[in-house]
This record gives structure tokens, C-alpha cells and sequence, in this order.
């Protein structure tokens, strides 16, 4: 079959559902244990077969603002680098390369989830731009060879690329697909501030965080893996990063106070942050949350999904 000159592709964003935090490696990454959940906020990448590698990025507003919010306030989406740097441009560069590509290709992405917030925007971005490439020039790389291309781009890049639900293991390259006994929907808060993921692992380092701790994280995530999970049962493995947040701590605590009061239940951290979510239970409606929320952070209002990049509808 010809391949397309074409493809849509929709990335989808990543909740960490639980996320612990064990000691630092020799290569300097630290090992560590997650539950991941792809969500339905996702950005759109259309890439078209060229000669040379390209991208342009528009920037939509995806969220909400609560109705008594102070109208001053911008949307959360932080403008992501147009250029070289960009992860799609860095993953299509691997793509050419590690496959043996003939040609290169232009990118158009529209970004809709927020920069530097924990959500995996820009992993998600960089699977889909390997996944492109794949299909424009016909490839079919097996599994593991696309994770491990995936990995060099960065910790999260696997999980994009696998989607769904998942156990994240060894720097959350290692990935063990686990089933969601109900899908579910969850309100995310995304503040203005945001938090350097480098110096929250930082943090980690100088905490005393021992070993007993992050053993008995182990053999928690371990039961996880045994059954059909809720949310709210990996959620139970916490999250390390909200004792790293320093002066923001507070923010962190009053934001997750705010999203309680407005209806949603057990909000955490996702990632090293900025962005706080709440499981929205059953009986409770997003515009009920939206109406209830005080405060001027952007809030998203989304689903558990089961792919992480997909063919865009
Ligand atoms: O892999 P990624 O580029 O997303 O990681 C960003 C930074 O976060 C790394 O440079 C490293 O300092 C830290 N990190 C870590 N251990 C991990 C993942 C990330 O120390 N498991």
C-alpha cells in the first residue's frame, strides 16, 4: 500500500495517577514508580511528506475558566519553542535517522495542553511526530524498537507512545499495561506558576526520603498490577513531588482545597507539577465544578482515554 502524504494525528496528554520517587542512579536519572492515564486533552499534529523537516505551532485555548474568575487572567497554555528544539523536530530528526527515512516532512501542531505543567504535552507531541514519520514513509518498526526510539527522546515519550493505562517503571520507560476497571473524569487546575522537573528530582535528592519508603511504594504498585484498578486506587500511591514544592506548597494546598470544595474528590499532583486534578465523582457535572471552583486557574475538564496517539477524526 502507498503510504499517505498525509496524516492527523491526535497526542494525547497523561495524568500521573500515583508517583513515587526512588533513590538516584549512577546515570543520574532516578528510578521510579507511576501509574500513567492517557486523557482526552490532546494536541493535533499534521505532518505532510517533504524534502526537509519543518513545523509551525498554533496555540488553543482548550480550557475554562470558572465563573468567578478575576477576568484578567491569560489562558495556561506557556508557548512551547517553534524551532530546532522542539521535541517534534528533535523525534522526526530520530525518526530519519534511526529508520533510514529517504525525506523529511512539515509539520503543523495545535497546541492545546499546557507547557511545563506535569501533563506530558510535549512527550506526547514528540510520539506522535515518530508515529508520523512511520506512517509517511511506510515503516513499521516493531514495538520495542519504537519504545526505545521513544525513550531517547525522553522519560515520558514511551508512555505516549504505548497510551492508555499503565505502570511506569525503571526512569517510566519500562511500561506494564494495566486494565481500568471504569473509565472516569476528572477536573485538572493549571496555575500560572510552573515547576522545573530537574529541580523537583533536585529536591528529592536533599529530602529524607529513605529507602523503607520507596520500597513499600514498590510493593504497592505491585498489587495495582494484579487487578482492575480505579482511579482512586492509584491514587493511593500519592505523589512525591508535592513535598518538593517548596514556596509553592501552599499555592499547591490551597488550589487542591478549592477543587475539593467545588466537588471533586482527592485532587493530586500530576508529574512534578504546576497542574492539580480531581476525579469528578459520578453524580457531580463539569459545569457544577466549573460553576463552584474559585480562583483564577485554567481548568480542564477531561476523560480516561485508552490510546496515547491516534488518527485524528
Ligand atoms: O527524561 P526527561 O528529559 O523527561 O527528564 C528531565 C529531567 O528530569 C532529567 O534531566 C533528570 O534530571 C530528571 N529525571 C530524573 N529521573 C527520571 C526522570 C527525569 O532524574 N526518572
Amino acid at each position: 500500500m502507498t503510504p499517505p502524504a498525509m496524516v492527523r494525528l491526535d497526542a494525547r496528554a497523561k495524568l500521573n495517577l500515583g508517583l513515587a520517587v526512588g533513590p538516584r542512579r549512577p546515570d543520574g536519572y532516578h528510578d521510579l514508580v507511576t501509574v500513567f492515564q492517557s486523557i482526552s486533552l490532546c494536541d493535533t499534529l499534521i505532518a505532510r511528506r517533504a524534502g526537509r523537516l519543518s513545523l509551525s505551532v498554533v496555540h488553543e485555548d482548550a480550557g475554562e475558566r470558572a465563573t468567578r474568575a478575576p477576568r484578567s487572567r491569560g489562558g495556561a497554555v506557556a508557548r512551547v519553542p517553534p524551532g530546532q528544539a522542539n521535541l517534534v523536530l528533535r523525534a522526526a530528526r530520530l525518526a530519519r535517522e534511526r529508520w533510514g527515512l529517504s525525506g523529511g516532512a512539515h509539520f503543523r501542531l495545535i497546541k492545546r495542553i499546557p507547557a511545563g505543567a506535569g501533563l506530558g504535552g510535549g512527550s506526547a507531541d514528540a510520539a506522535a511526530a515518530l508515529s508520523a514519520m512511520c506512517r509517511l514513509y511506510g515503516v513499521r518498526p516493531s514495538r520495542a524498537d519504537r519504545l526505545a526510539a521513544a525513550a531517547e527522546l525522553g522519560s515520558d515519550v514511551p508512555f505516549a507512545s504505548f497510551g492508555g493505562t499503565a505502570i511506569g517503571r525503571g526512569r517510566g520507560e519500562r511500561l506494564e499495561r494495566i486494565r481500568l476497571a471504569r473509565p472516569f473524569r476528572a477536573v485538572i487546575a493549571v496555575p500560572a506558576w510552573r515547576v522545573s522537573t530537574a529541580d523537583a528530582y533536585r529536591q528529592i535528592d536533599q529530602m529524607k526520603y529513605g529507602l523503607t519508603g520507596w520500597n513499600a511504594h514498590l510493593r504497592f504498585a505491585q498489587r495495582l498490577e494484579r487487578k482492575a484498578l480505579t482511579a482512586a486506587m492509584a491514587m493511593q500511591l500519592g505523589n512525591v513531588f508535592e513535598a518538593t514544592l517548596g514556596g509553592r506548597r501552599r499555592d499547591f494546598l490551597d488550589i487542591r482545597r478549592r477543587l475539593e470544595r467545588a466537588g471533586t474528590v482527592a485532587p493530586h499532583l500530576t508529574g512534578s507539577g504546576s497542574a492539580v486534578f480531581g476525579i469528578l465523582p459520578s453524580r457531580v457535572t463539569w459545569s457544577s465544578v466549573v460553576g463552584r471552583f474559585s480562583g483564577s486557574e485554567t481548568l480542564f475538564l477531561v476523560r480516561s482515554a485508552r490510546a496515547g496517539v491516534r488518527l485524528s477524526t
